[in-house]
Formats: C-alpha cells, sequence, structure tokens
C-alpha cells in the first residue's frame, strides 16, 4: 500500500503539538471511535489506545463492538481483519498505509492458488487443509475460507492446527514456516520427518510427491525478520550474565531458540507472563523492542531485557507516528473518512468465515 506524504499542516507537528491534536480530535469524536493499539506500537501511540493487545485479542475486540469507525494503530492485516469482522456500516481506518508486514507479504495470492494446483497435481488436495496465519492478506484468508481451513494467531496455532487435523491429514501452512514449525513440534510432531518446505519460487515448492504425502504439516517458506534475529547464542549468554534469568520468546522465532528458551507465546502471553512474575525476577525477552521497553518501565522491580542487544523494532508497526493519527482523527471530526481500509465485498465473505472459524476453535 502507498501512502502519500503528510499534509504540510501535519508534517512539521512538535510532539507536543501531535499530542493536543489527538486529544483535541479524541474529544470531539467521543464514543464514535475506538482506537486499537496493537503491543508493539511505540508509547506515544500506545498511551492512546483505548485497547492494548495481540493480534488475537484486537480481532475479538473489534468483532465485539460496534463503534461507528476503528482506528487501528497497527499493521495492515490487522485492519483488514478488523474490516472483514465488523460490519460493513463500520469504518476501519489505518493511520499510515504503508504500515505492512513483510512477512505477510512473503506470501502472495497468485503463489498460493499456484502452490494448491501443484500440490493437486502432485498426490492431491483432498486431504489438505489450508492454515493461514492472520498475518496475511484478506485474499489469503478468503482462499482459506474457500477451501474449508482457518486462521490462526500466535495464540490459539495449537488449537488451529489439532482442529484442522481432525478435518484432514495434512496442513498447508502459510506464511510463517517457524510458528507452523514451532507449534507442530509442541503437538508431538518430527521437525524434519512429518514437515516438507514450500518454496514458492521453486517448482512443486522443491519437493516431490512422495514428500509431499509423506508430510503432515508443508509450511510456507516466510518468516518474520524482526523475530530472525534471536539466537541460541544470545539466550546462552543472558544465561551466562543473570543467573536464575527466564527466557521467554515469540513463537515466529526459530525452532532452535523456542526450544532453547523457558517458554514460548503470543505477545499477549508475554505480558501476562510477566506480569504474574515475582518482583525481583529476571527476563530475556525475544521479541520487538517497543513492548520489551514498555514492560521493563511497568516492572522496574524486575529486570526486563531485549536478548538481541542490537535492538530491532519492527519498522512497518513503526510507521505509525502521532502525526499520522492526528491527521487521520482530526480529519474524521471534520466528517472525513481518510486511509480506509475496506477489504473488497468479493474477498470478504470467505475471509470472514476463515477468521469466525477461527475464533470459533479457539
Ligand atoms: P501477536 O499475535 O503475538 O500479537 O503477534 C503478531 C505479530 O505480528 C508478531 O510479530
Ligand atoms: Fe510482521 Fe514481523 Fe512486524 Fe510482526 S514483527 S508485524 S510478523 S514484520
Amino acid at each position: 500500500m502507498f501512502q502519500p506524504p503528510l499534509p504540510p499542516d501535519y508534517s512539521g507537528l512538535s510532539p507536543a503539538e501531535a499530542a493536543d491534536a489527538i486529544a483535541g480530535a479524541r474529544k470531539a469524536l467521543g464514543d464514535s471511535v475506538v482506537i486499537l493499539g496493537h503491543h508493539y506500537q511505540r508509547d506515544e501511540i500506545i498511551r492512546w489506545a483505548d485497547h492494548i493487545g495481540d493480534s488475537f485479542k484486537l480481532s475479538r475486540v473489534a468483532a465485539s463492538g460496534s463503534w461507528p469507525t476503528v482506528v487501528f494503530c497497527g499493521v495492515h492485516f490487522m485492519a483488514e481483519s478488523a474490516d472483514i469482522l465488523t460490519s460493513d456500516d463500520q469504518t476501519v481506518i489505518l493511520p499510515n498505509l504503508s504500515a505492512g508486514c513483510s512477512m505477510a507479504d512473503m506470501a502472495g495470492i497468485g503463489q498460493v492458488e499456484r502452490a494448491w494446483s501443484e500440490i493437486d497435481a502432485n498426490g492431491g488436495t483432498a486431504d489438505v487443509v489450508p492454515v493461514t496465519y492472520v498475518n496475511s492478506t484478506a485474499a489469503i484468508k478468503a482462499f482459506v475460507g474457500r477451501h474449508g481451513g482457518a486462521c490462526c494467531t500466535s495464540s490459539n496455532a495449537r488449537q488451529v492446527l489439532e482442529w484442522a487435523l481432525t478435518q484432514g491429514r495434512r496442513v498447508l501452512f502459510f506464511p510463517d514456516q517457524h510458528l507452523a514449525r514451532n507449534t507442530g513440534v509442541a503437538m508431538g510432531l518430527d521437525a524434519h520427518q512429518d514437515t516438507a518446505m514450500w518454496d514458492p519460487a521453486l517448482a512443486v515448492g522443491g519437493n516431490t510427491a512422495e514428500r509431499l504425502a509423506a508430510s503432515t504439516l508443508i509450511l510456507w517458506k516466510g518468516h518474520c525478520s524482526v523475530h530472525m534475529r534471536f539466537t541460541v547464542e544470545q539466550i546462552e549468554q543472558a544465561r551466562a550474565a543473570h543467573s536464575g534469568v527466564q527466557v521467554i520468546v515469540h513463537p515466529e522465532c526459530t525452532l532452535d531458540v523456542v526450544q532453547a528458551a523457558d517458554l514460548n507465546g503470543s505477545t499477549e502471553a508475554i505480558v501476562a507472563a510477566i506480569t504474574a512474575s515475582e518482583p525481583g525476577s529476571v527476563w530475556g525477552v525475544g521479541t520487538e523492542i517497543n513492548l520489551v521497553h514498555r514492560l521493563a518501565e511497568r516492572f522496574p522491580d524486575r529486570t526486563i531485557f531485549c536478548l538481541d542487544p542490537v535492538v530491532c523494532p519492527c519498522s512497518t508497526m513503526y510507521r505509525i507516528h502521532p502525526r499520522y493519527l492526528a491527521w487521520v482523527l482530526e480529519n474524521l471530526a471534520e466528517g472525513r473518512v481518510v486511509n480506509r481500509v475496506a477489504v473488497p465485498p468479493d474477498v470478504k465473505p470467505h475471509a470472514r468465515a476463515a477468521l469466525e472459524r477461527m475464533l470459533e476453535i479457539a
């Protein structure tokens, strides 16, 4: 998605001016708008959020309310999911349209359709259930809905995969190979024997028909570049430097990192584990830096640090800047909708089926 430059009235706002503009517009809009903030948003955005959460929690909030306008401070696939789950007379706004997700971009609908045809031609798809991580386009969610599959998030991937394996013998999972592999291994599958990697750049994804037939999980070759930065060496260093440290990582990390950690879970699960921990406890965290910093500030009686010393924010989440929030809210207060995210009507019903199936399963 392309975001045109901000109008000059907004592009030069100081932090204090942007905050004043947001506060004024927010007050004028009252209950007609809800602001949702993903855990990876910067503090200057989170302070305005009515609800803060992981992608699953925010999907549920969007689905449960009747606010005329939802302003989603997160990335594009999250705003699309909110639009899919809300009614047609509700409007979803993403303050900066270029806030995408590089992982979601790793699976295009054309590539997914080609993969399905190739699997069909190499043993068939009758026993294959497609599952997509919510970090994917609405078109891919619709593909999954049309083919009897479901979406999942990092907080319910296991429940969804277990459900999928009651519907078929094999799962085609996209776009994150790591979430799928980590979940499969937690379910008792073998990371090598029971999985095949689907590389969309290769014919038949780089597989033989036999390999596909023998694999319970067919993993799309996608990843999150933020979570790929975490390594086993960082965990070893954290353990050497801090006795009693507990290591918690996001399941988008690689299998060796997840296995070397004490715990893994969605952003909401990371928040819950640290919130429930004893004062004095020490946490090495493998996820995006805004969340880690916020946890460290919120719990000064605990030692909380990011495993990666060269901190790495999610650069696309970071594109939601207070100036953009001020711009969309002031326009809204004056009756103009800017940056609406509207999933096409021919895509919505099937995408909704895949998301609602996830909400039912979870
Ligand atoms: P959560 O579902 O844990 O919020 O994760 C979303 C995400 O994009 C993590 O990189
Ligand atoms: Fe996408 Fe990774 Fe950013 Fe999450 S952290 S939004 S998966 S690029």
